[in-house]
């Protein structure tokens, strides 16, 4: 039987961090082992808002080599650029012209990014969810796991295959793009930021203390547990929504320990967080060395990571061709031999 495909990716924009790892990675790591896996890193949406080139070059290959160093294995899957696939940015183009503005106007996350730029608001934004519903589609994705956050922009790739393209465009009833689904996990789906856990941990966040990046030294992460919000209850305990943190916390340790929730629960329930706090640091210190040790023989010297990126261009330009081939068909772009 044919395997089941999955398609994924993360923005090189700044340094990973625990979200990116439990909303998405690591169910990556899992999944690869029985779907036909391909991730890629997403540069080109890392443009969308003001960038810095050099910054970017170094982020996409830091976000791929941190890829492999959390267990994705070039032999399971295709890990590839996004950018060096050109129909990425073509099946945007073609799905730009059937989707209607205002399906994008409302994207929650189209406004909060907009808010915070003021002025300067690029096109590129607005058009991101599309950007993204090609990434998707190129590939006849069955599944799509990512975070909580990415819900909304999901639900816009099943719409403008369903109804803009395949009710349109499909011949006899049959379909001209396969509908997706997202794979959101029960754990770590969201995960909240140290300083207030009644927002997202977020890449953006200018306060560094509130997230903890796949990168960050011991000294540093104990320096961000060290200083994480806390409240004045005694015990960890989850779900209780007067005590965010605690519930935020607990979740990070129970994932990070691999033990899950109701082992770390009955682990910590009786903890004050003068003794649960060292157990966290202790937790996160270990399950980053080994990723970090990786990561650091990746980078520095580059080149099996290219060689693995260069694999997972060949694979990825011949599956999403066939797509691109396929849209183009069916809107009447005439083909000439
Ligand atoms: P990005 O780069 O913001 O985030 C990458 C992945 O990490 C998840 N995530 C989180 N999960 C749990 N808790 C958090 N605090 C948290 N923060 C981020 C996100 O849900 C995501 O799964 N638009 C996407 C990138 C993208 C993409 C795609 C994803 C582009 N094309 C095609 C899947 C398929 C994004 O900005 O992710």
């Amino acid at each position: 039987m044919e395997k089941k495909r999955i398609l994924s990716g993360v923005q090189p924009t700044g340094s990973l961090h625990l979200g990116n790892w439990f909303g998405a990675i690591r169910n990556w790591v899992t999944l690869q082992e029985d779907y036909e896996t391909f991730v890629c890193v997403v540069d080109l949406h890392a443009i969308t808002t003001p960038h810095n080139p050099k910054a970017l070059a170094h982020e996409t290959l830091s976000t791929a080599a941190l890829y492999i160093s959390c267990g994705m294995d070039p032999q399971k899957c295709s890990i590839f650029i996004q950018s060096h696939i050109q129909f990425h940015s073509e099946l945007c183009w073609l799905l730009n012209c059937v989707t209607p503005l205002n399906w994008l106007e409302r994207m929650i996350q189209f406004k909060e990014k907009a808010l915070k730029q003021g002025d300067n608001v690029s096109v590129g934004l607005l058009d991101y969810p599309i950007l993204m519903a090609a990434d998707i589609l190129l590939y006849d994705a069955d599944l799509v796991p990512v975070g909580e956050d990415q819900k909304q922009h999901l639900e816009l790739a099943r719409d403008i295959a369903q109804q803009r393209i395949n009710a349109r465009f499909g011949k006899e009833g049959s379909s001209v793009l396969k509908i997706p689904k997202p794979l959101i996990s029960k754990e770590g789906a969201r995960i909240m930021s140290l300083t207030d856990g009644s927002k997202k941990m977020s890449k953006s966040d200018p306060n560094e203390n509130s997230r903890i990046s796949l990168l960050d030294s011991p000294e540093l992460i104990t320096k961000k547990i060290k200083k994480a919000k806390t409240d004045s209850f005694m015990g960890l305990e989850f779900d209780n929504s007067d005590r965010p943190e605690a519930d935020n916390l607990l979740t990070i340790y129970s994932l990070l320990s691999d033990q899950g929730k109701e082992s770390a629960l009955e682990e910590c329930a009786g903890m004050g967080w003068g003794k649960f706090k060292p157990l966290l640091i202790d937790a996160t210190v270990s399950a980053l060395g080994p990723i970090q040790e990786k990561y650091n023989e990746l980078m520095d010297d580059q080149t099996e990571l290219k060689s693995v990126l260069q694999e997972g261009r060949n694979k990825a330009e011949k599956v999403s061709q066939k797509t691109v081939e396929r849209v183009r068909e069916a809107l009447g772009l005439i083909k000439i031999d």
